[in-house]
């Protein structure tokens, strides 16, 4: 019985070994082939219905693959923050899961006001790791957009007003998060720079903004970054939808960038089939607009690239060649996605990313005044700590729009700052309140504002010291997709209330949470300001951190803050500039974006860019180059010294900015063109060497249609911030 059992066994495994060695592995699914031959024998091997299935949407989030050859679906959430909760097949409700409770990471603006390249490569992985295990293959993010005023509602979502920060800053996110075979989603291409109109408004600017200003980062994201997926923008420029632009995706990201991978809309951005099939659109999703098949469910048929694409394709309408060309990079992205078995498996909610969240959120926070050692507020320095504002309880990882979040765990200042303080020391009222969160509706506030300032006015008489959260909080028109802010001023009485609490009592320090600036008519009554970030789930630990001292703030601000709305460049225009009219913008400011305009025009900011404190201080030593004069493709090497000369262990991100002698075109008082966070020990000293390329030096000259470094004088200026100059050198360019 054995021998018989024995001999079966063999003769079974003999004959699946003889099947094994006859089934042919087609060569799509050979990993020893170079994709791009896999990739042509899939697509030899679709028919037509299927290539087009592949190219739009089966549901919110996802899009069908090919089921018949095995080539899977591919899944998308949002991003940039964390991996957003499901969401139904078709509707935008959130699914109810039980098991997609995520770590928040702080939004991108607190990212950039770090400016340390090796935060955003730990953010990047990070949330890669939680988008792998949650079996997403894109995720929506990170945002390039340009912070062009103070008004846009995403800011939030993007690393601020310079171009070269932003560069510099997401290419290490989009490389962390595709380490994990994970796609990262480059958006929004081009020029939705505001919510306001965000899906009709006709931007005109010149070619000179777009390429020094707007296209940076995207093609720093393309040619650097490698970034596999770009999203279309909702927006026009010059008259075209930009999710199928000629100009933007055909002649520059696909032509002059050479991008060989996907271009999906943003959800709904799609306006024509010819256009689509023609100018660059590889997938479509989210379509509802423009009567097609609006609120209707279950309409992924009717979308542009479903069925009306194949009734042109069929009735010659429309060359076959243009269908192919989007089905091979769609196939290219699963390749690099979903058909890579060597992807990683990542990891979701954990310890680790949560102490990336908060290291990211503690070099993020910008110290903005801080009169007497205000702070830090060491353990045993008071005993009554009166914490006022809704912000300090408020969850801020909700809100906001598609960013939104469902998190794991997220720590509220208040709760931060009973752990540091002891719950003995700190006491709270909200003194201000807002209304519920909801998507596209302002909703009043349920509290009665009168009583709650009543009660924070009489709570902050006996204290030692009192600490105001306010800000925006991501509610409608207060830092939220799909509009944008109606004022300058912050919301919910708190300037009026800021005010009357300083009558009281003025050892007060205010801490702002927001991405965005706010006018400050009480500056110059409170002794200490901070500004803060939507920080994610560990907010409240961060925020302690630095308040006691435990962490030096190290953060710069990623953009201006103007005292008055009018002194931001592209406002003072008026209407034309901003928000438009008849549907229509012209970027008037044109490269004066930011502390372009403020340095050119001589209007100083309330805060410039890049400025920041500590509770330590630092002396700039001479700079000098490794040379006088350069050739065009040299590398300039920038050094001086930094010494600590304070106390504390701490870091200051040194800038280089670049200034032109005699440009033959105006050009910006300067330009960042460098910078370096450097860490030092008190009393330590360190030699720090930026390089900067003279290619860098470059101007986007429109009528010739390439950057150009003209053989002239430039200064390099080492700064604190881009209105804090320490020290310069000159150097000729050849
Ligand atoms: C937003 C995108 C987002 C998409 C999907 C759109 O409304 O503009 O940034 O990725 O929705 O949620």
């Amino acid at each position: 019985m054995k021998k018989l059992f024995i001999c079966g066994l063999f003769s079974l495994l003999f004959i699946m070994q003889t099947n094994a060695q006859t089934k042919q592995v087609p060569v799509y699914l050979d990993e020893s082939k170079p994709i791009e031959s896999r990739i042509e024998d899939a697509l030899s091997r679709m028919t037509l219905e299927e290539k087009i299935a592949m190219i739009h949407a089966q549901s919110k989030f996802s899009t069908p693959g090919v089921p018949r050859l095995g080539i899977p679906e591919i899944w998308m959430s949002d991003g940039p923050h964390g991996v957003r909760m499901e969401i139904d097949w078709d509707t935008w409700a959130h699914a109810g899961w039980t098991n997609d409770s995520c770590t928040a990471f702080p939004a991108l603006t607190c990212l950039a006001a770090t400016f340390n390249p090796e935060m955003s490569a730990l953010y990047g992985n990070a949330v890669g790791e939680e988008a792998r295990f949650r079996k997403k293959d894109i995720l929506l993010g990170p945002g390039v957009n340009i912070y062009r005023t103070p008004m846009n509602g995403r800011n939030f979502e993007y690393f601020g007003e310079d171009p070269f920060l932003t560069s510099k800053m997401v290419v290490p996110y989009i490389k962390g998060v595709q380490q994990n075979g994970v796609s990262a989603c480059l958006k929004h291409f081009a020029l939705n720079n505001q919510e306001f109109e965000r899906t009709t408004i006709d931007v005109e600017v010149s070619d000179r903004a777009l390429y020094e200003i707007y296209l940076t980062a995207f093609k720093a994201g393309v040619e650097e970054g490698k970034v596999w997926t770009v999203m279309g923008s909702y927006n026009k420029y010059r008259g075209q939808y930009c999710s199928h632009h000629e100009r933007l995706v055909n002649d520059i990201l696909k032509g002059e960038w050479a991008y060989d991978g996907v271009l999906v809309t943003d959800w709904g951005s799609a306006h024509d089939t010819r256009e689509a099939a023609l100018y660059g659109l590889d997938v479509e999703m989210g379509t509802w607009t423009n009567g097609l098949t609006w609120g209707e469910s279950f309409a992924y048929n009717n979308y542009y690239l479903a069925q009306p694409y194949l009734k042109m394709l069929k009735n010659g309408e429309l060359p076959m060649s243009t269908l192919d060309e989007k089905v091979r990079r769609v196939l290219r992205l699963n390749f690099r996605t979903n058909m890579d078995r060597n992807r990683p498996f990542g990891s979701f909610a954990t310890a680790e990313h949560a102490q990336v969240s908060r290291k990211i959120a503690e070099e993020g926070i910008v110290l903005l005044k801080n009169t007497n050692n205000f702070f830090p507020i060491a353990k045993d320095r008071y005993k009554k700590i009166v914490i006022i504002g809704e912000n300090a309880t408020r969850s801020l990882t909700v809100g906001g729009g598609s960013s939104e979040l469902k998190v794991k765990k997220e720590v509220s200042p208040l709760e931060g700052l009973i752990s540091k303080y002891g719950e003995d020391k700190v006491f709270y009222t909200m003194g201000y309140g807002s209304g519920p969160t909801v998507y596209d509706k302002f909703m009043p506030s349920p509290y009665d504002a009168d009583s709650l300032r009543k009660e924070a006015l009489e709570l902050v008489k006996g204290a030692d010291v009192v600490l105001f959260f306010g800000g925006l909080n991501k509610n409608f028109q207060q830092d939220c997709e799909g509009a944008d802010r109606i004022t300058y001023d912050l919301p919910f009485g708190q300037n009026e209330l800021i005010q009357d609490l300083l009558k009281v009592n003025k050892n007060m320090g205010v801490i702002i949470v927001s991405g965005n600036g706010v006018s400050m008519p009480w500056l110059d009554q409170v002794p200490a300001l901070m500004q803060s970030w939507y920080l994610g789930s560990e907010a409240g630990s961060a925020t302690a951190n630095i308040i006691s001292g435990e962490v030096n703030p190290s953060g710069k601000l990623p953009f201006s803050i103007q005292k008055k709305l009018d002194d931001n460049g592209a406002i003072s225009f008026g209407a034309i500039s901003y928000p438009g009219q008849d549907g229509k913008q012209v970027y008037k400011e044109d490269i004066l974006v930011g502390y372009r305009w403020h340095d050119t025009k001589n209007i100083p900011a309330l805060f410039p860019f890049g400025y920041g404190l500590s509770y330590t201080t630092f002396e700039y030593g001479k700079a000098s180059t490794d040379k006088k004069e350069y050739g065009k493709n040299d590398v300039i090497k920038v050094s001086l010294t930094l010494t600590n000369k304070g106390k504390a262990d701490g870091a200051e991100s040194v800038q280089v900015y670049a200034s032109q002698n005699k440009p033959s075109v105006m050009r910006p008082a300067k330009e960042l063109k460098g910078f370096r966070k450097v860490f030092l020990k008190a009393g330590e000293s360190k030699t720090v060497e930026i390089a900067v390329p003279v290619k860098d030096l470059a101007f986007f000259d429109d009528k010739a249609h390439e950057w150009t470094v003209e053989a002239d004088k430039f200064t390099l200026h080492c700064a604190a911030s881009s209105a804090d100059v320490k020290t310069s050198v000159t150097v000729e360019v050849k």
